[in-house]
């Protein structure tokens, strides 16, 4: 089991460049299974979720290969409708083949995701709202055994609650729907908007009709296409963070500004210094934090996918702040090993209480989830000495290089293999 060794405590200094979003990136990736065309992606993040999504590609029939930084896929002979629960239960995404699947060829037989340290992860939204465009589905042994007799035909559908990948299914499923969908209470997050360029871009007729309202106009004519994924909008936030919690100085580059308003937004009011540019931040950290309170949300909200990492800037702050996660069930699993550095923070239901003025002290410590993980690095590189920190299979899903970028901008970090 490969391990992170880090000493602190040390200012980030200098410049980052910001890999392709994760999160755009898998849900279009399973959009490719729309076209028999070739479909060239570019600017992909290399990150072991994206690895598990190409082999689980490539299990259900595409040829898939990389050349100049660019991923070419060829769906011509990919004839497979079974997404096996050895892919899929280490990457909950993977359900994001049922609606391409269906849409394909009528029928698919996909695994459960399975829970995840975060949550249960349930799909109840995905599937009460397939059944809305004609499929008729069933659960047996882990798996959704899911079919179109007629098709899939378009239809007004109102998610009962926002989900990010229901929302991803759905506008992917209606692509090539027989008529037109309507999808209310979407998800709006800057990577389903991304999805929704992509599949205009092949040809689909996707259009938002209102905040949260999508229409879709099935099609049955896909196009070849190159497309580059936008920027990792977390990736951003977690150095914007590290920044701020270091009281470095870091130049943020390959990003849009506006996207991430609500972070910017939020580090100023800690104190932060942010100076936008086009394509770029500037972040000064100060050595007073004010502390806040703030809850997680649905974009354009607080992401939860940056809680971890703010926590651990909080319990810098000159007092005591709160944070509710109000999108995942057990999204704490980081304060146990960040108390475990001297941080004193209180859990009550889905409310963590944190002191501030904390000086952390290094120690050995356990990662649990991908976002976790980087706010032990944080942690580690605002505490005195070594720490260690275990079990990083979790950053690797999702963070590019991430000992490697660190590195460039003055941290004193290694892998041990
Ligand atoms: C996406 O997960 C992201 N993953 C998550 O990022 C992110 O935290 C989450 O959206 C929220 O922004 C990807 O994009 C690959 P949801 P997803 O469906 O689609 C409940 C990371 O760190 N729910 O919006 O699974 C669910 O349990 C990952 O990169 C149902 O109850 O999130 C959760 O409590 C972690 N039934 C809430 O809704 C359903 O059918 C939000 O889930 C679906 C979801």
């Amino acid at each position: 089991m490969q391990k992170l060794e880090v000493f602190g405590a040390n200012k980030l200094k200098g410049q980052i460049n910001i890999s392709g979003s994760k999160n755009a990136s898998l849900p279009i990736l399973a959009a490719t299974l729309l076209s028999s065309k070739k479909v060239n992606l570019k600017n992909l993040p290399k990150v072991k979720d994206i690895e598990t999504m190409i082999n689980l590609l490539q299990s259900l029939g595409s040829k898939i290969r990389f050349k100049k930084k660019k991923l070419i896929i060829n769906n011509s002979t990919q004839n497979k409708n079974f997404a096996s629960y050895s892919l899929v239960k280490t990457m909950r995404a993977g359900i994001l083949v049922l609606g391409p699947l269906l849409a394909k060829f009528g029928k698919a037989k996909v695994s459960l995701p399975g829970g995840c340290a975060i949550g249960t992860r349930p799909i109840d939204i995905h599937l009460k709202a397939f059944s809305k465009l004609g499929v008729k589905y069933n659960i047996t042994q882990g798996y959704v055994h899911a079919s179109t007799p007629k098709g899939l035909v378009g239809s007004k559908i109102r998610f009962p609650k926002i989900s990010v990948g229901a929302t991803e299914n759905l506008i992917i499923a209606a692509s090539l729907a027989k008529g037109t969908t309507i999808l209310s209470n979407c998800a709006i997050e800057p990577e389903i908007k991304d999805l929704v360029n992509f599949l205009n871009k092949i040809g689909c007729k996707i259009k938002w009709v209102g905040k949260r309202k999508i229409k879709i106009d099935g099609v049955n004519q896909i196009n070849e296409t190159t497309y580059s994924v936008m920027f990792d909008r977390i990736e951003a936030g977690t150095y914007l963070v590290a920044a701020a919690a270091t009281e470095g100085n870091l130049k943020i580059k390959n990003i849009i500004p506006k996207i991430i308003k609500t972070e910017i937004d939020t580090l100023r009011k800690i104190g932060t210094k942010i100076v936008v540019k086009k394509n770029e931040v500037n972040v000064i950290g100060k050595k007073i934090i004010k502390s806040i309170n703030i809850k997680t949300a649905p974009y354009p909200g607080f992401p939860t996918d940056l809680q971890a990492q703010l926590m651990v800037l909080l319990c810098k702050a000159n007092k005591k702040s709160l944070i509710k996660e109000d999108i995942f069930e057990n999204r704490f699993m980081h304060v146990a090993e960040l108390n475990r550095m001297g941080a004193q923070i209180s859990i009550n239901g889905n409310r963590a209480i944190i002191q501030g003025n904390i000086n952390f002290a290094a120690a050995e410590l356990m990662a649990t989830d991908l976002r976790a993980s980087v706010s032990l690095i944080l942690a580690a590189l605002i505490a005195n000495g070594k720490s260690v920190i275990n079990r990083i299979y979790h950053l690797d899903r999702g963070y590019e290089n991430i000992e490697k970028k660190l590195k460039k901008i003055g941290a004193r970090i290694r892998r041990i293999k």
